[in-house]
């Protein structure tokens, strides 16, 4: 099992994500929601972000310990965030990233054109800055 709690404290995530090679610029920006995973023993096992509040939203931040990979928690985290972001509203959840399109094509993301990316992604500082160019944009329906 596998819960969701708002995150207060960036400094965690902020450590993970640099770890990781992810941005972490825009963090502490207004329109962003960070989480923590914890398990059903409350132990931390990753983070996860949402960017935006409307029918389009930016799934971001994920990240799981080093040490629980592979048994299928970051599967568990995208539905936990994919379940928050459908509960604020969503319809479409979008993903920027650099190296793990195969694993979100997994989970029943599809490749999307930049061009018909919605404003909460061409707007977000990953996309115009943080993301490079060659990064794959992704689309989900919640
Ligand atoms: C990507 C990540 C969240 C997956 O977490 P996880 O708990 O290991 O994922 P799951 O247990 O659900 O799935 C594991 C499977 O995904 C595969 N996988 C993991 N990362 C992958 C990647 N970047 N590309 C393709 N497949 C990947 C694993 O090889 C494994 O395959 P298997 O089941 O055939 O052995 C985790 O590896 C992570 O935190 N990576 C660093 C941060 C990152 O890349 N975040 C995404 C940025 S958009």
């Amino acid at each position: 099992m596998l819960s969701l709690v708002p995150l207060r404290d960036l400094t965690p995530l902020g450590a993970a994500l640099t770890a990781e090679g992810l941005p972490v610029d825009d963090l502490a920006q207004p329109g962003r929601r960070f989480f923590e995973a914890v398990d059903a023993h409350g132990t931390r096992i990753g983070f996860g972000g949402l960017e935006g509040a409307g029918q389009d939203q930016l799934l971001r931040s994920l990240v799981i310990d080093k040490a629980a990979r592979g048994k299928g928690l970051g599967r568990a985290l995208v539905a936990a965030m994919n379940d928050a972001a459908r509960d604020s509203g969503a319809e479409r959840l979008w993903l920027l990233t650099i190296d793990a399109a195969d694993y979100f094509r997994g989970l029943g993301f599809a490749d999307a054109e930049r061009a018909m990316a919605p404003a909460v992604v061409t707007e977000s500082l990953q996309f115009t800055t943080l993301c490079p160019g060659s990064a794959k944009l992704l689309m989900k329906r919640v």
